[in-house]
């Protein structure tokens, strides 16, 4: 079966249609960039363009960058504010006026990742990590999610965890590899002593050049890059959406 998987991002919303039993996509991506600023009309105008390029009539599953339950926005790190407390399924559907779940990005991509990639058949408590302008959580205790750990923002010396280690960090300061593998090792070291998880999975952008920074990660648990790689939050969004048939 197919349903629509959008991921809205901050520089970009991109969406495909998703065969969700293979947890793959089942055409090309389809991208336009998020309006600046990213306030709840335009944006939501800017994701009906993207489900009218496919035609597509019926459940859409929508990724959100903040912390999201039934529907509604209660944060928004790297999105206009204007989102907190708003019902962004419900924004988003008055214009596509198709049924819309919004779940957030990082547990997007988890489910997919538990799925379909890296936690597949992993029990016990497994993390994923999405490094990219922020840093997404998605926690899982026996398959099961435990939904909105925004992890991203667990304060370390004195910031936020996404503001010391994030891949935006590291090409805004334009650090090595080694550099930012400190920063990064500090900050999974202390959700490792928090959760103590059996599997850390790294997703985002980054993840594919993993071999530059996980030789220096100085860590008890296995970690392993994510394997749906950008496609993730898209395959995730629509497999949450099966909810809404
Ligand atoms: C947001 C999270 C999001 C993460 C990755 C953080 O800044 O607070 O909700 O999952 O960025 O986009």
């Amino acid at each position: 079966m197919e349903i629509m998987g959008i991921d809205i991002g901050g520089a970009g919303i991109k969406g495909a249609l998703v065969d969700i039993e293979k947890g793959a996509l089942a055409t090309d991506r389809y991208r336009v960039p998020t309006p600046q600023p990213s306030k709840p009309k335009p944006v939501a105008k800017a994701v009906a363009e993207v489900v009218e390029h496919f035609d597509w009539n019926g459940p859409i599953g929508c990724t959100f960058p903040a912390i999201i339950k039934k529907g509604v926005a209660y944060s928004a790190a790297n999105v206009d504010d204007e989102w907190i407390g708003t019902d962004a399924a419900r924004i988003i559907q008055r214009y596509t006026g198709d049924p819309v779940l919004i779940i957030n990005d990082a547990d997007a991509a988890g489910i997919a990742e538990m799925h379909f990639g890296a936690g597949r058949g992993h029990s016990g408590v497994v993390i994923m990590l999405t490094l990219g302008t922020g840093i997404g959580s998605a926690v899982f205790v026996n398959g099961e999610l435990l939904p909105n750990t925004e992890l991203g923002h667990l304060e370390l010396r004195g910031k936020d965890g996404e503001d010391r280690a994030s891949d935006r960090i590291r090409t805004e300061k334009d650090w090595s590899w080694k550099k930012w593998a400190k920063r990064l090792n500090e900050y999974i070291q202390h959700v490792e002593f928090l959760f103590s998880p059996d599997l850390f999975i790294i997703g985002g952008g980054v993840s594919k050049k993993y071999q530059k920074y996980f030789p220096h990660l100085d860590l008890k648990t296995e970690i392993v890059p994510a394997q749906l790689r950008n496609e993730a939050g898209i395959v995730g969004a629509a497999m949450a959406a099966q909810s809404l048939i």
